[in-house]
């Protein structure tokens, strides 16, 4: 049995506290429908003691050497090896996905540790010879400062890593404001912190909503860097309010990710590769394919494999192992999938599996949806447009690699695309073409790695990556030294004629 608190409290300055206002709301179970614990709604007030924590704690933790930090992750990550089974059942319990699901992201967290702890022996500048006679420039990586993450519940404790984990080992204080659908992998994660020794005030967790709390830590000067995975409208609006404060903002922001299937194509491998990244996490992923363009020579012999594989696909709780599809997070998140799927129906797309929910009509009894699919989509209808975050797919009919190309970037979205084909010349003129932040090619849209960069083009992001060398430039400043040891003042641009 997993043991869980029956209210969560924030963790400021190294301190489990109660929240400023005796507000909650409950956490809920998307299996089951019931509540396993209250999460507090902070107030600006909360983030302000965070802050002051936090300015405080990140002038001391920026002087420890960097390998020192690292030291700490790698403690971070054992202790998160030691205890996956519990965090991933938590997860399971909290987010819905699968076990199996949360094994594997519970596994990411813990390799983002290990990455992040090597960078701490790293973290690379440049050395470069001066134009000068006896003068050594280089460049070095300094920490920001206080830095501001917000984080999705989709993927509560991965995502979490992959903005922490490079703030810390680069010597920022976090104030991190987890969603209040899976606050528990937030309190779990800050209990490992604490356990494995962060000092106080480097890393400050306060629960609450995005008008309070997330607005508040866009609002405050110290905080130099906000960090955002979530809604497309939330990034945007935080990204405004960051820009006229000069604000340093890194956003992800979703997709409508596209497998491409040639007539080439291993339809076996397609099939399973569609069926992974369409209905796992239960299409709850940025990087969920939302979309299947496929050759029309192949289109008919497609659906109907992919039609027989889905009606094997199990939906239920997570918990229970022969499960394939958890549930869907919330009520409103069903209801929004739900009137994807009427808006498809009366565009005119045909609908050939699903399209409604499960045990609507007992309460408690969680959030499902049924794996669905639908045929015949044209390009222009919403359903093969908008993000839906749902286990919902559109089959496009196409005609060569080019229509392929041209449908997968037109849309707002630019995170993952994929292709499925055993020509060579497809390959590398597709990952050259498709304007996406992620090419995967004979494999579906999910699945990144976390030594990768992680992030897309157009609206799904502002121009930074989470996740691999480049999360640390979010969360670093570049400092450019110059040592002159002539003894004497040298001109650069002017001094430099021998
Ligand atoms: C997300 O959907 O927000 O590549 C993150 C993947 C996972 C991460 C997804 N490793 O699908």
């Amino acid at each position: 049995m997993v043991n869980i608190e029956k209210k969560l409290v924030n963790y400021i300055d190294g301190q489990w506290v109660l929240p400023d206002r005796n507000n909650y709301t409950a956490v809920v179970n998307p299996a089951t429908g019931q509540t396993i614990t209250k999460v507090p709604l902070s107030t600006e007030n909360d983030v302000q003691a965070a802050v002051k924590s936090a300015k405080k704690a990140q002038k001391e933790w920026a002087l420890v050497p960097a390998p020192q930090r690292a030291e700490l992750l790698y403690r971070v990550g054992s202790m998160m090896k030691e205890r996956k089974e519990h965090l991933s059942r938590l997860l399971t319990m909290e987010n819905g996905k699968v076990l199996e699901e949360a094994r594997g992201e519970v596994q990411e967290g813990i390799d983002m540790a290990f990455y992040m702890a090597g960078e701490g022996r790293r973290l690379f500048g440049q050395t470069t010879p001066s134009e000068l006679k006896n003068k050594f420039a280089m460049s070095v990586r300094a920490p920001v400062g206080v830095v501001g993450i917000i984080t999705p519940w989709n993927f509560p404790i991965a995502i979490a890593t992959w903005k922490s984990f490079p703030a810390i080992v680069a010597g920022n204080a976090v104030i991190w404001k987890p969603a209040t659908e899976t606050p528990i992998m937030a309190y779990e994660l800050a209990k490992i912190f604490e356990e494995a020794g962060l000092p106080n005030g480097v890393l400050n967790v306060v629960f609450g909503s995005g008008s309070d709390v997330g607005e508040a830590m866009v609002a405050d000067d110290t905080i130099r860097v906000i960090s955002f995975t979530g809604s497309n409208e939330t990034g945007k609006n935080i990204a405004s309010k960051c820009g006229m404060k000069l604000k340093k903002v890194s956003l992800e922001m979703g997709g409508k990710n596209a497998v491409i299937v040639m007539d080439d194509a291993d339809l076996s491998l397609a099939v399973e590769g569609i069926l992974w990244s369409a209905f796992g996490t239960s299409g709850q992923r940025c990087t969920a394919c939302s979309r299947v363009i496929v050759h029309k020579d192949v289109k008919e012999e497609l659906t109907e494999r992919l039609m027989t594989e889905m009606e094997k696909l199990t939906v239920g709780n997570g918990l229970d192992e022969t499960v394939k599809v958890g549930p869907i997070i919330n009520a409103g998140a069903l209801e929004k999938i739900d009137r994807y799927v009427q808006i498809g129906r009366q565009e005119g797309a045909v609908l050939l599996a699903g399209g409604y929910t499960l045990h609507e009509d007992k309460e408690d009894a969680g959030y499902y949806y049924v794996p669905t699919l639908f045929t015949d989509v044209d390009r222009t209808m919403r359903i093969a447009k908008e993000e839906i975050f749902g286990p919902v797919v559109s089959l496009i009919e196409v005609e060569s690699l080019e229509e392929a190309v041209e449908i997968n970037n037109e849309v707002s979205y630019g995170l993952s695309s994929s292709i499925f084909t055993q020509n060579v010349n497809q390959v590398f003129a597709a990952q050259r073409d498709l304007d996406t932040g992620i090419v995967y090619v004979n494999a579906g849209t999910i699945g990144a790695e976390i030594h990768l960069p992680f992030g897309g083009t157009k609206g799904t992001g502002n121009g930074h990556r989470d996740s691999g060398l480049a999360a640390l430039d979010v969360f670093t400043e570049w400092k450019s030294v110059y040592v002159d040891f002539s003894g004497k003042l040298q001109r650069a641009q002017i001094d430099t004629e021998q």
